[in-house]
């Protein structure tokens, strides 16, 4: 091998080694994004109240520290702690999530929709005895401690309307049925609030984005996450591009704040992994939604 050969490949070894550790490292760093509603939606007249966005705890490959998430919740302040799914990947480890969440939580109010690993979770794993052996069992179980959660709801909580919205794959063989369901929610909507709206996947916030709602019954804004901002976010957005196939797709929007038809639309990165405890320039986040 000549020299030029022994120096390429001495370079691109480095180079990986570099991107693996920095990829090991990322999954365990916090970021604290803000997001203020009146930013992006000029006729919200502001509340002056806080809210954290959480999503996609994966509470197997979740690596951010629960003391410095605690911390960040803490220096915040929030009225009540929005999740948007993916707690868990397997049904032994529903308990143990939920007992996680609360911890950082503390004693804040959590409102809660399904992702796509809830049911995932069931599919694929048996729970050990005692365990909730389903996703009805396991908001039984939430609701048990403390939590409020559900597939499809509407809360009036600190002058705001929460609605929760099903999963979209969950729901992805009858989206007639689903797209029903979700107008249902919202034409209940106190009309004198502002409505945040908490789905797991964007593809919801493009189905919601299109519909056909009247003015006073629109959400303000739609929480999300499911895509990890990349989780490996290599240029190209390869991840994205070529494992994302759900037909209601914002395009292009995997991450952070976009407007879609007047509609405001937060992607989180979310926290935790899956496949592998991998992350590349996708840090972990939690969001203040000021509102
Ligand atoms: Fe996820």
């Amino acid at each position: 091998m000549t020299n030029e050969l022994l120096y390429l490949a001495g370079g691109l070894g480095a180079v990986a080694v570099a991107g693996l550790t920095v990829g090991l490292v990322t999954p365990r760093l916090l970021s604290v994004e803000t997001v203020a509603i009146a930013s992006c939606l000029p006729d919200h007249r502001p509340t002056g109240t806080r809210f954290i966005h959480i999503s996609d705890y994966h509470f197997e490959q979740m690596l951010v520290s629960e003391e410095k998430l605690t911390q960040a919740i803490d220096r915040a302040d929030p009225e009540a702690i929005l999740f948007t799914g993916d707690l868990f990947g397997y049904a032994s480890s529903a308990t143990k999530a939920l007992e996680s969440l609360r911890r950082v939580a503390g004693t804040r109010p959590v409102f809660m929709c399904l992702g796509n690993h809830e049911y995932k979770a069931y599919r694929i794993s048996t729970a050990p005895a005692g365990e909730p052996d389903s996703v009805d069992s396991y908001m039984e179980h939430a609701r048990s401690l403390g939590f409020t959660i559900a597939r499809y709801g509407l809360w009036e909580h600190a002058r705001h309307n929460i609605v929760a919205v099903d999963d979209y794959r969950a729901n992805s063989q009858d989206l007639a049925l689903y797209k029903a369901n979700i107008q249902q929610q919202l034409l209940q909507t106190n009309p004198e609030l502002p409505t945040i709206l908490l789905c797991h996947s964007p593809a919801t916030a493009g189905i919601i984005a299109n519909m056909d709602l009247p003015y006073a019954h629109r959400p303000h804004m739609i929480l999300c996450g499911h895509y990890h901002g990349g989780q490996v976010d290599l240029p190209g957005h390869p991840e994205y591009i070529h494992f994302r196939r759900e037909l209601a797709m914002l395009p292009r929007h995997f991450r952070g704040l976009k407007v879609h038809n007047h509609i405001p639309v937060y992607v989180s990165r979310g926290l935790g992994c899956v496949v592998l405890p991998l992350r590349f320039a996708s840090t972990p986040e939690i969001t203040i939604i000021q509102s």
